[in-house]
Parts: C-alpha cells; structure tokens; sequence
C-alpha cells in the first residue's frame, strides 16, 4: 500500500492533499487493507461537529483485540508483544510474546465473564504499571466491556468520583505498588474509594508487593487462582465499529472530569496508522513510551496502536531516578531501544543532571525520539537532539490530546524536517485552523490563534460519558463547525505549528491534565478558607506548577500559615492526588473579581508570574483594591 507508510516530503504532501480532499477514500482505503473486519462498513463517515453525532465505519463488525493479538499469532507468535521492565532493575524483565499475550487476555477474559461482566459493562482498572494493566485492558476489549482506566496516583476519592461518574461493576487493582524504593497501598485506597461507591460488585486483586491486605467477603477475590482456573479460550465479542471501547477521564477547565468516550473502528484505524507514521516503525524495533496507561498516551501508544502494528512494546515500571538518573538510559542500551517516546519534563529533570548519566550508556540503538504532553522549550529539545539523539535521531515533537485518541500534529521521522520547538504539520486528514477572538478564520502564515480543527477524524472521541450536552458546549460551542482544541498556536513562515499553551483554565503540570475548579474545591473544604483560586506559572521543570491564592476567614488570619499550607496540600492529596499539590500558596483578603463575581484569573496569572508591568485595565473590577496588596504580598516573597 503506497498511501500507508509515508517515506519523503513529497509523498506527504500528496497523501495529505488526498487526504483532506477525499477524506472517505483515504481512511476506506487504510480500513480496508491494514486491519481484520468481520464485517465491511456500509458508511464511511457521517456526521458533523454542529450535531455532534460523528460517526466512522458505520456498520462494520470487529474486535479490536483481534487485530491486537490474534492476526499477528501466526507469522509472529513468538514475538515479543510486551517487554515488562520492573521497577527494580534487579528484577528480571519479562518478554510476552504475541503467543503468551494471547493466551493471557483470553483467560482474564474468561474470569471477567465467569464475574458476570458483559459487553458494554463498566470496569474499572486501578494498577501500576504491571503486565496486567496492558492485558486487564485487552481482556476488557474482548469481551466488550468499556474499560475506565484510573491512574494509580490518583486519590481515593478521584477514583471513587470516577467509578461512580460511569457506575462500573468491577474494578482490578493490585496489593499495592512499588515507586522507587517506596510501595504504595493501591488496595487500601480502592477500599476508601469503594466505601463511597455502590456500584461495585466484584474486585479482582493482582499479587505485586505481597503485602498483608484485607480482603472483603463476597467482594475481593486474588486474580490469580482465579486464572490458573480460566480457559485459554475465549471468543471474542463482536463489536460494533461505534461500539465504546473505554472510558478515560481528563480534567475540563471547570466541573468534575470529563469521561470522554472512545469507540471501536476509528479509534483503531487511527491509533495504527499514526503510531506506523509518527514512529516509522519497522519489523524489529524496540518501541517505548514512558508514559503511564492510566494516561491517553499509554491507551494510544502503548498498547493499542504498536500491538495492532505487531509492534514491540516496552511497558517500565518504574521512574526516572531510580536507582539513579541513568535508568532510562540503561534500559534503551539493555534492549536497544530504538523508538523513545517520553514527555519534556522527564527531559527537563534528566538534563539538569550529570551528563554521565548518559555518557556512560550506548544509546546508539535510537532511531526516533518523541514528545509529548506539553509544549518542549528550546532548551529541553536541544539537549534532547544533541545528548541524546547524538543528532541524528528526529525529534517527533507530537500534539494532541485524550479528546483527540491520536497525535494530530507531528513531524514524520526522516520526512519532515525538525524545527526546536515546533510540532510542525497536520498529520494526514487532520485540517487545523487558527481562530480569532472575532469566530474568524486567520489565513496566511505568522499568525497566532485559538487552535481548532476543521474536519471530523476517525479517534475523536464521540461524548462525555453520561453527557453529551457538555461535550457539545466544552468542544463544539466556542467556534461554528468547528472542534476547539482549548490550545493555542502559532502558524510560521513555512506553515508550521507552535503550541503557546492553554488558553482555558487546564493547567498542565509536569504533562499532566489538571483543571482548576476540583483543586479549589478541595482547598474550600478547608474550614478556615473562605474561597480560593488556583493559576498556574512557569517552572524549570514541570513546565508549569500551581500558585494557589488563598483567601482566609477574618478570624483565623493569624494561624501559623506554615502549617496551613500543609493541610491545604494535605487535602488537595487526598481530594485529588499529590500530583495536583500547589507550588506556592499566597494568602490573599479577598479575589479581584468582575462586577458579575468571577475571579479575574488573567491578573492572578500576571501576577504569579511576576509579570506585573501590565495587567491591563483593572477599573472595572468590582474590587480593584484588592489587586495592588495582592502585588505587594507577591513581591515581598
Ligand atoms: O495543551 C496541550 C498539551 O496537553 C493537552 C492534552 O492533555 P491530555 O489530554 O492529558 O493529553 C496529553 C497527551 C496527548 C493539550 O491540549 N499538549 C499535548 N501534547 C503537546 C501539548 N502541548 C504542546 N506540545 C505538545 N506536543
């Protein structure tokens, strides 16, 4: 297939033209010839952002885990499927071939139906990075359960909040989790969780850190007997092309997360055929993305789009700084790595290090390495480029976004050439547009907007589980027939693209998601807080971190303001996690707010930044006082 894996510069703007021209033609015919279909679709594609009803491959049958895993068991069983790197590097790594994946996924299959989980059930899965996370995932996909996969740092009461939000029936984790040299007690969190929750009947417990756990009668069952029993077998469900294949929760700028929504056919077709694009995978290569699968990145590529490729996948326990800042690198020279996808804070925090953390290590199996999660700064690609690509591994710098289920805008490794910082093109059938603030179009180069995409792609995830209302206003509202992104970008000379950042209230720390409105929520828990809100501000290594400002009931104002701050992150980490902890608290007497009493979050943001120099016209505020002492208290810091 000419179309299907795009070798020059020239061919991509052929396939894009085509693509874009006819977009029908072009994803019927990657359908058609690179996947396993039990039935052929009878629609390509229907649907438009305006009636948000999108719709790919309307009337085909499939099952995703067999283009996952079946169709690859005959030229490639013996392949390794997944390659485990535990989190102590003594541990010895584990490689499932496409074989033992198999067998693996049918019998977890067989003891989630045995549980009584059928197609179109709930399951929630709360694990670390484990082997049966990734087949947890499939095992769900062949039955034709909707897998929730909650990441393993997220707080009891976030996982309960999203149990709850899609009423699962059954949720998998683990004894607990190793993080370094600590362990974390998973089960013991899922059973806070679960005091809240209803819904669930069964929890499957994976054996990881073999510690002494409750176990609830009639509730808790060990996943393993529970195999050993099971059959190798297990049919798998047909599917319909728009049948939900998961469920995965990001954070909106207000309200609680957002269960988007995936479905079957598009989903696939695009995650494979971006991963064979973006990553130029070949026969053997050794791929890993260090990303975690509780997060899109690892749903996408991870485990379905190298799988569905035949690909190698490394799944890794583990951190970077464990046991020292080299562990990456140690495990790319182990296995010859030859794709390395991460996120620019890992670069950022591994660049601040000695450099014989990398020196000492034969990288030179590297063929492409990746970005991901947040915009990567010059710095950070540079050092990327030149210690670790030795310059000349491409730098796929690759945008897009749970909604999206693909990378959207990426360079092709060896096609496109890499400018520091720029995500550079659309990816074929991907048409992006720069907005302005007036709903119009901006057309020509060196332009900066609101960036939108024009045309339905086959990943875009279909609803807000449970409310398609806000799915439509969060995506489709702000621009007409348009899909909008919440990022902004820059277009230059050549037509490349520069992700600026957030232009709503998501912040993004150290790559990951978070939404302002449940932080402040945890933090007005606080008895002695009257409100509070949250900005976000740079910072060398996560990107961005919190600033929170907090304003304080009159009577409590000469608390000891070390030991708040410590409850105040205290209760964000059993609210949400402590990934979500703030960086800087500032005590305030009260907001800037507009005459219709919304925190004016443009000045806190100035203001955290300590770009003061202009804030704009702040006399319409309801309270312009309060700005200039929230300044001063700044500055004295
Ligand atoms: O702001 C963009 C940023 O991450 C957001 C999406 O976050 P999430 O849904 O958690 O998915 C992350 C992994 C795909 C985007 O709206 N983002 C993601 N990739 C990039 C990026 N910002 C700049 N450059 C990127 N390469």
């Amino acid at each position: 297939m000419s179309n299907y894996q795009i070798e020059n510069l020239e061919e991509y703007f052929k396939v894009y033209r085509e693509s874009v021209e006819n977009p029908k033609a072009f994803w019927e015919e990657i359908a058609e010839n690179h996947f396993t279909w039990k039935k052929r679709w009878d629609t390509v594609f229907s649907g438009d952002f305006d009636s948000a009803n999108i719709k790919w491959f309307e009337g085909a049958k499939l099952n995703i885990t067999e283009n996952c895993i079946d169709r690859h068991l005959a030229d490639r069983g013996d392949k390794t499927a997944i390659l485990f790197e535990p989190n102590n590097p003594n541990e010895k790594a584990q490689h499932i071939t496409y074989n033992s994946l198999s067998k693996r996924v049918n019998k977890f299959a067989n003891v989630l139906k045995a549980q009584g989980i059928k197609k179109g059930d709930r399951v929630c899965i709360y694990l670390p990075m484990i082997p049966e996370l990734a087949v947890s995932v499939l095992a769900c996909a062949r039955i034709g359960a909707i897998h929730s996969v909650v990441f393993a740092g997220f707080s009891s009461t976030a996982l309960a909040a999203r149990i709850k939000d899609s009423s699962c029936k059954l949720v998998i984790t683990s004894d607990g989790s190793f993080r370094a040299a600590k362990t974390i007690d998973l089960k013991g969190i899922v059973d806070e969780a679960l005091n809240e929750c209803d819904c669930i009947d069964s929890v499957l417990v994976a054996k990881r850190i073999n510690s002494d756990i409750s176990m609830k009668t009639g509730r808790d069952q060990w996943l393993q007997p529970l195999l050993d029993q099971a059959l190798e077998v297990c049919e798998p469900e047909v599917m319909d092309a728009e049948d939900p294949l998961f469920i995965l929760y990001t954070s909106g700028s207000t309200g609680t997360p957002k269960g988007m929504v995936h479905t079957t056919a598009g989903y696939m077709v695009y995650t494979t055929y971006t991963f064979k694009n973006v990553f130029q995978y070949r026969t053997d290569d050794i791929y890993w993305c260090t990303a975690d699968i509780g997060w899109i990145t690892g749903h996408s590529y991870i485990v379905y789009g190298p799988l569905a490729n035949g690909a190698t996948t490394v799944m890794f326990e583990g951190v970077p700084n464990h046991p020292d800042y080299g562990r990456f690198w140690d495990i790319v020279e182990k296995n010859k790595v030859t794709q390395f996808y991460t996120a620019p804070t890992a670069i950022r925090a591994l660049a601040k290090e000695k450099i014989d953390f990398v020196q000492n290590r034969d990288l030179s199996s590297l063929k492409v390495l990746g970005s991901v999660g947040e915009p990567i700064n010059e710095e950070a690609w540079n050092w990327y480029n030149e210690n670790i690509g030795k310059r000349k591994s491409p730098i796929v710098d690759t945008w897009w976004q749970t909604e999206t289920g693909g990378i959207m805008i990426s360079p092709i490794p060896y096609v496109t050439p890499t400018t520091p910082t720029f995500a550079t093109l659309p990816l074929p059938g991907i048409q992006p547009a720069l907005m302005a603030a007036d709903q119009s179009e901006l057309i020509g180069n060196q332009l900066e907007g609101s960036l939108c995409i024009k045309q339905p792609w086959p990943s875009i995830a279909r609803t807000i589980w449970g409310n398609h209302q806000r799915y439509k206003e969060t995506y489709f509202s702000a621009f007409k027939n348009m899909y909008f992104t919440g990022d902004g970008a820059k277009r230059n000379e050549v037509g490349y693209y520069r992700l600026t950042g957030r232009v709503d209230d998501v912040i993004i720390v150290s790559g990951h998601n978070l939404g302002t409105a449940p932080i402040e929520d945890a933090i007005n828990e606080h008895p002695d807080v009257t409100e509070s809100a949250i900005v976000g501000f740079p910072h060398n290594i996560k990107g961005n971190a919190l600033y929170g400002y907090v304003t304080l009931k009159e009577t409590v104002r000469t608390r000891d303001k070390n030991q708040l701050q410590k409850e105040i992150n205290q209760l964000i980490t059993e609210h949400i996690g402590p990934i979500a902890k703030l960086d800087k608290i500032q005590f305030t007497q009260g907001l800037p707010k507009t005459r219709s009493g919304k925190i004016m979050r443009r000045i806190l943001r100035k203001i955290a930044s300590n770009d003061i120099s202009n804030l704009g016209d702040i006399s319409t505020l309801l309270n312009p006082e309060i700005v200039a002492g929230i300044i001063q208290s700044r500055l004295s810091q």
